[in-house]
């Protein structure tokens, strides 16, 4: 395919002119798909309905050391899901409390926590001139979304095949102690499907912070949620890391099961250090007098164990292969060689991250809206919605159908083909 850079005035205007053709037959088609949310599709929610039997009225609801999940009390969960917990995190169990449906309210409670009381101890940052976080891009907009809303200015840090930029983050982090925290989902992370290099875990783990309640947040929302048996990412455990370098208190770790049971209605976890997990109780005890233990305990009792647990995911990923396939092929048969365009291949979570040309991202959502294909918004994977360089979109291939999926991805390949051409030939 010949490059469309290289192509003269008259060729890209024949081009735009077939492009303009064949986009007015897509419309036509009245399509209405959507890749804009990575959310499961119903096949796998449909899945992990037996989860609903594995706790019925006529079972015992006594955890193995005696507690009762229907009452009051455990505040930070029971041990057979703090033990999956860690088993999904990779981590010890003494290090994890269970929470409730989701990860994202943790993250959201942790900000907020430090917002008003502070960390451990220190002043809590809604009495600070100024707090800045750093958020590696392209990233996942709710993280975006809960920094902007406390007002803490976000300092974006490019990612590259191996993680954030390390550099860049050691300068930031060691020099400036307004700098209190980092968002990272690193494993199959959102949206560029990269995981973090062991090289990239260790220089986290040495970090030495300007601030002392400076905190990575360390999102493992994707920890068990590979594509391939023979292809998986590995991602080392970053708490025993920091804890080797002597910055046990540096890492809070999340994860939930909201894309292995159900989304939002599944049980959710963080894993910190001893001083850090009793800080976050000195707040949970005033919030709640204990989470859902039935939930906790339903989802034990179904997955009995990490390789249960593990066995659900392979279905997962048997559901999800396909459309990243699809996506990935249509991308490559359509896109490829023609020098206008850029994506990830992720082995894993539920997003790849496409680079369109400069200036061009906008105009793509925007042509793919009237076509009948949503995306998520251009921009939405930057802090406050700005992507500097208008290029990057992501794609959540997970919750249409295979044959949906190649359809959507076919619109969007002439909609990147289309605002393209256009582009090259505004700029001649
Ligand atoms: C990186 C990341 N973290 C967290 C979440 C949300 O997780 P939860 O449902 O546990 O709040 C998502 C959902 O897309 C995600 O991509």
């Amino acid at each position: 395919m010949k490059s469309y850079k290289s192509m003269s005035q008259e060729e890209l205007s024949a081009l735009y002119e077939e492009l303009k053709k064949e986009y007015i037959d897509a419309k036509g088609k009245g399509l209405n798909l959507n890749m804009a949310r990575g959310k499961p599709s119903k096949a796998q929610l449909d899945m992990s309905m037996d989860i609903l039997d594995a706790l019925s009225s006529k079972d015992n609801a006594i955890t193995e050391s005696g507690i009762d999940s229907r009452n009051y009390g455990d505040l930070t969960g029971i041990p057979e899901a703090k033990q999956l917990m860690a088993d999904v995190m990779g981590t010890d169990p003494q290090n994890v409390i269970v929470f409730g449906n989701a990860s994202l309210p943790i993250m959201y409670d942790t900000v907020a926590r430090s917002y008003c009381f502070g960390v451990n101890g220190s002043t809590p940052w809604c009495k600070l001139d100024k707090v800045k976080w750093l958020c590696p891009v392209p990233g996942y907009d709710r993280h975006f979304a809960i920094t902007e809303q406390f007002g803490i200015e976000m300092i974006t840090i490019p990612m590259n095949s191996e993680g954030p930029d390390m550099e860049l983050v050691k300068k930031y982090v060691e020099e400036d102690e307004t700098i209190k925290g980092i968002w990272c989902v690193p494993k199959y992370s959102n949206p560029t499907g990269i995981t973090f290099s062991d090289s990239v875990v260790r220089a986290f783990a040495a970090l030495k912070p300007a601030a002392e309640d400076f905190r990575i947040f360390w999102d493992n929302a994707y920890a068990v949620h590979d594509l391939y048996e023979d292809k998986k990412d590995e991602l080392i455990d970053i708490l025993s890391e920091c804890a080797l370098n002597g910055n046990e208190d540096m890492v809070y770790e999340f994860c939930s099961t909201s894309k292995v049971s159900f989304a939002g209605a599944g049980i959710a976890a963080m894993a910190t250090s001893e001083k850090n997990r009793k800080w976050v109780e000195s707040t949970m005890t005033i919030q709640t007098i204990g989470y859902d233990k039935m939930n906790q305990l339903r989802h034990v009792r179904y997955f009995k164990d990490i390789d249960g647990l593990k066995v659900h995911m392979k279905k997962h990923a048997d559901m999800l292969r396909p459309k990243f396939e699809a996506v990935l092929k249509c991308f490559e048969s359509e896109l490829g060689g023609l020098d206008i365009a850029t994506w990830t291949e992720p082995k894993g979570g539920y997003f790849i991250s496409f680079d369109a040309m400069e200036g061009c991202a906008k105009e793509i959502v925007a042509k793919c809206k009237e076509a009948g294909v949503t995306l998520t918004g251009a921009g939405a994977t930057y802090p406050y919605k700005k992507d500097p360089k208008d290029s990057n979109i992501r794609i959540a291939p997970s919750f249409p159908t295979p044959e949906e999926m190649e359809l959507a991805s076919r619109v969007f390949v002439l909609c990147v083909k289309l605002v393209t051409v256009e582009h090259l030939l505004q700029n001649k």
